[in-house]
């Protein structure tokens, strides 16, 4: 049977790779990478571990309803894929936190390639770890969202993460100042460029799909 191995490699420094992804990536034959516009940032975090392998290219233009192409992307790896051969996905961060390889392995699945999947340190937790402010404490609830937030979860919630702020960044702002948030803007965690804000001025003039905002509430 043909093989997957979804593999995160972290959200930017390639040593947040782990040993059990590291090893995999340097077993495999054949490394298919998620791309927008010919640029894949998974393929750049694991850019020294690639260098020797056969690499595929798969498009997933960004911003775009990408539902059929989870089933185009299957197929071509399926097609790369020596009879019983193994390859590895690599995917930004996490492969099970809004991530497109959630999505193929379902396709995967269905035409009969097994597929294991291999976690990876997640955005959030590399910009918590960067930033020293605890997702949560005994008893506490964090909120992770990916651009809108619900007001009633937030109420209840110690900590928010909004990942993919460019859409709707100062209604975001403004929610956490009225619910008592304090909160930081993290842009390239973990990469050369990496920056770190946290005055509401300069988050709204800045535009990076790499970037998150960590809220936390004032009193802890
Ligand atoms: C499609 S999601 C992928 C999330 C990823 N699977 C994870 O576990 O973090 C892309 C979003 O993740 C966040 N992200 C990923 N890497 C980041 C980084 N190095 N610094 C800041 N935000 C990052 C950004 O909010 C970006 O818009």
């Amino acid at each position: 049977m043909k093989k997957i191995y979804g593999i995160g490699v972290g959200p930017g420094d390639s040593e947040y790779i782990t040993l059990k992804g590291y090893r995999i990536i340097k077993n495999a034959d054949i490394v298919f990478l998620p791309s927008n516009k010919g640029k894949s940032i998974a393929g750049e975090i694991a850019k020294d571990f690639i260098k020797d392998k056969k690499t595929v290219y798969i498009e997933f233009p960004m911003g775009k309803d990408n539902s059929k192409r989870y089933r185009e992307a299957a197929n071509i790896i399926d097609k790369h894929l020596e009879d019983k051969g193994e390859g590895v996905f690599l995917t930004l961060g996490d492969p099970m936190v809004y991530s497109t390889f959630s999505y193929i392995m379902k396709e995967l699945e269905k035409i009969g390639i097994n597929v294991e999947s291999i976690p990876g340190i997640s955005s959030f937790n590399a910009a918590a770890n960067r930033i020293r402010i605890p997702l949560t404490l005994k008893g506490q609830k964090f909120y992770l969202t990916d651009g809108d937030i619900d007001e009633d979860i937030l109420k209840h919630s110690d900590t928010v993460c909004i990942l993919k702020t460019s859409k709707n960044k100062e209604k975001i702002l403004d929610m956490l100042e009225r619910y008592g948030f304090a909160y930081t803007y993290i842009k390239r965690c973990g990469f050369l460029n990496e920056r770190i804000m946290n005055k509401a001025d300069d988050i709204l003039k800045d535009d990076d799909y790499m970037s998150l905002i960590l809220g936390r509430r004032k009193n802890d």
